[in-house]
């Protein structure tokens, strides 16, 4: 007989006065970071490569990082408005050069990546300080990092700005051109299992289910 309803589970009863409601514009800036990273998570990270308009490269780590749909593929991450509301150097490679490369980091590569969030002026490149490996892309000119399992060719579709002070949006949505696979990993992409942001300073390998936390490089702030 169809009863219309599952049977074998019960509405919990909620509390509605369990709950604290918080007005984001009531809140300093820290705490509406601290309370946002931690809920939306974990998130996923992207490693992007970018050279500007007069060949410099440069490489940095992005967890405000999404796939957005797949015909055509396309993803999208967030570089924020820093401390003094200046843009990031990817950002600012993207709107000149239109191309970027995300490389998806595993736990080997946590250390090299989170060394390359460091404050570096815009003429030196963050690839030394990882000591990550360059592979050249097919239809690009940013390289990919040879360390990651799976590197993403793109080409920008859009910048969507929302805001214009310290931790404003800059959303950069790509399409993704050439998927490049670790050949192992062909037949199962579910294998690939990067590792995760959570808040703070915590990540998740979601190999093993590890966590484990990275403090920023001296000199870069903690918050994006
Ligand atoms: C794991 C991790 C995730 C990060 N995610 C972001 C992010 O989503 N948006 C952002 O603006 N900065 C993020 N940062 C900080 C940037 O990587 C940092 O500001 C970097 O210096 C930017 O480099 P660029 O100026 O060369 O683009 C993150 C740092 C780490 C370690």
């Amino acid at each position: 007989m169809t009863t219309g309803h599952f049977s074998g589970f019960s509405r919990a009863i909620i509390d509605p006065m369990a709950f604290v409601t918080l007005d984001p514009a009531n809140l300093v800036p820290a705490e509406r970071y601290r309370i946002l990273v931690s809920a939306i998570a974990p998130r996923p990270i992207a490693l992007v490569s970018t050279v500007s308009a007069s060949g410099q490269p440069n490489l940095a780590p992005f967890s405000y990082f999404q796939v957005g749909g797949n015909s055509p593929p396309s993803l999208v991450f967030s570089p924020t408005n820093g401390p003094s509301g200046m843009e990031k150097d990817t950002l600012r490679n993207i709107r000149e050069t239109e191309e970027f490369c995300v490389n998806l980091v595993t736990r080997d590569m946590a250390l090299g990546m989170n060394q390359t969030s460091a404050d570096v002026p815009m003429d030196e490149s963050e690839w030394g300080i990882a000591a990550f490996n360059q592979v050249s892309s097919r239809v690009i000119r940013p390289a990919r990092v040879a360390e990651s399992p799976v590197q993403l060719e793109c080409r920008l579709f859009a910048i969507v700005e929302h805001g214009d002070g310290p931790g404003s949006a800059n959303y950069v949505i790509g399409e993704v051109l050439q998927i490049h696979l670790r050949e192992e990993l062909v037949g199962s992409p579910e294998s690939i299992r990067p590792i995760g942001r959570l808040g703070g300073q915590m990540y998740i390998d979601t190999a093993t289910g590890e966590l484990f936390s990275l403090a920023r490089p001296s000199g870069s702030p903690n918050r994006q």
